[in-house]
């Protein structure tokens, strides 16, 4: 059945939930206070690059399903769901930043004056949606329920991960609200796992620190399999045979990074010891991952020999992972930081990412819009996100524009064997 729908934060979370949801059918308006975004969304431009968005944008507002505003008090007048999608970022001590989910909880207890479902979407610790309540309740102007429904969506595949996902989790309380969010998603035909508010909240933290643990387990496998001359290509492909196990997220490399992983393994880890408990397991997996980009760091420094300052290396790929414009606690821009501090001289080339990289790394590096003029004069080359066309590459044509074949490949993307026909010294990562 159709709903109206308010979505608030038209970030990488809120645009994609909010064109979806008019490809099903609702009318929908996207908030956000960012008065650029919001223009360049009217226009029909999606203010990141995530594939088959901006298509849906612009056919969604063509039909008339879809709208931006900044304005959350007009677009609440008629909202009968309203999502809260705005960042939760990570504090110095790893905690989550809750404030722009209050400010929100705030402005709708001001401005909703009639019954409506408020969902969050926001990755958020458990009892954000009681303490969302309370501070809605604190208006005293309507009835209104709570909901959480995290978002399992992942950058680079967001929209077809939203209209075809493993499962929908709703943490309701109350049988109107449970009714209402099997409406908004009755054309998406998946397991949906209607639960308390609580266990949905602890569902998505569960989840995304259960997946960085594969990926920290498996590195370091990686870096056994280089100690013990065994390939962990090869062992992840054994492993991952077992459908107990599975393929995803074994690879092994540079480790996790974007706007997720980290922040929320920080943040379980965190509301973990604020209740008394010590997760053990977790502080290994963050401290794993850090060790990943220090390893690929010295093994980058070997092999430049000695005299290193003022060499140059050549970086493809600055996003986080591939298919994305996301620098976000990306490995690449950690590792580059740590090579500018031995005074390396860094090229860079990202088929995406180049302009959000400027804004955290500014002039440090030199970004180039194609990966042969990226390489000329280079000593080493490494690769830091997992970008397929870095595979089509013309290696021979690298390897005589470079002034020295090196390459570390920090995703495990390319062969071995045929980078050293063609002359490369290569290293990957636990190969
Ligand atoms: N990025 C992902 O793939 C992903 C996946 C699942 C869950 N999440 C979670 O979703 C949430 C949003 O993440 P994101 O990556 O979209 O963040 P983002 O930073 O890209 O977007 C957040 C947006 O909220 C807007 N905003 C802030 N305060 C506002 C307010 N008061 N009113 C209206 N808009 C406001 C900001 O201007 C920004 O555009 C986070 O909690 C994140 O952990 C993200």
């Amino acid at each position: 059945m159709k709903k109206n729908i308010v979505v608030v934060g038209s970030g990488y979370v809120g645009t994609v939930v909010g064109a979806c949801l008019a490809k099903l059918g609702h009318q929908v308006t996207g908030v956000d206070i960012d008065k650029k975004k919001i223009a360049k969304l009217k226009r029909g431009f999606s203010p990141i690059y995530e594939p088959g968005l901006e298509e849906l944008i612009r056919a969604n507002l063509y039909k008339g399903r879809l709208h931006f505003t900044t304005s959350l008090p007009d677009a609440l007048s008629a909202a009968e769901v309203v999502f809260i999608a705005v960042g939760t970022p990570a504090r110095a001590d790893g905690s989550c930043d809750m404030k722009y989910v209050w400010e929100v909880a705030h402005e709708i207890g001001r401005n909703l004056d009639h019954y409506a479902v408020i969902a969050n979407k926001s990755t958020v610790p458990v009892g954000t949606a009681g303490r969302v309540r309370k501070i809605i309740a604190s208006y005293k102007k309507t009835n209104f329920d709570v909901v959480s429904n995290p978002e399992f969506q992942r950058e680079g595949s967001s929209v077809k991960d939203f209209l075809g996902p493993d499962r929908i989790v709703v943490g309701a309380d109350s049988p109107a609200s449970r009714k209402i969010m099997r409406e908004v998603y009755s054309k998406i035909k998946t397991p949906k796992l209607f639960i308390d508010t609580a266990s949905a909240e602890m569902v998505k933290y569960a989840a995304n620190a259960f997946l960085a643990t594969k990926i920290s387990y498996i590195n370091e496998i990686a870096n056994i399999c280089e100690q013990v001359g065994a390939d962990v290509k090869t062992v992840a492909e054994g492993v991952g045979m077992d459908r107990r196990i599975g393929y995803s997220f074994l690879d092994a490399g540079l480790g996790y990074g974007g706007s997720c992983f980290p922040k929320d393994v920080k943040a379980l880890h965190n509301i973990a010891l604020n209740d008394g408990y010590d997760f053990k397991l977790l502080k290994g997996v963050i401290r794993v991952n850090q060790q990943q980009r220090e390893l690929v760091v010295k093994k980058i420094k070997r092999l430049l020999g000695k005299k290193i300052k003022g060499k140059k290396v050549a970086v493809f790929g600055l996003a986080f992972k591939n298919n994305t414009d996301d620098v976000r606690e990306s490995a690449s821009v950690e590792v580059i930081k740590m090579l500018k501090k031995s005074k390396l001289s860094i090229n860079a080339y990202d088929p995406m990412a180049i302009e959000n990289a400027k804004k955290v790394l500014g002039r440090k590096v030199r970004y180039f819009t194609s990966p042969y003029k990226t390489v000329e004069n280079a000593s080493l080359v490494l690769i830091a996100t997992e970008w397929p066309e870095f595979r089509g590459l013309n290696w021979k044509r690298i390897k005589k524009l470079m002034k020295t074949g090196k390459v570390v490949d920090g995703r495990n993307l390319l062969e071995r064997a045929e980078m050293e026909r063609l002359g490369f010294e290569y290293e990957g990562v636990g190969r």
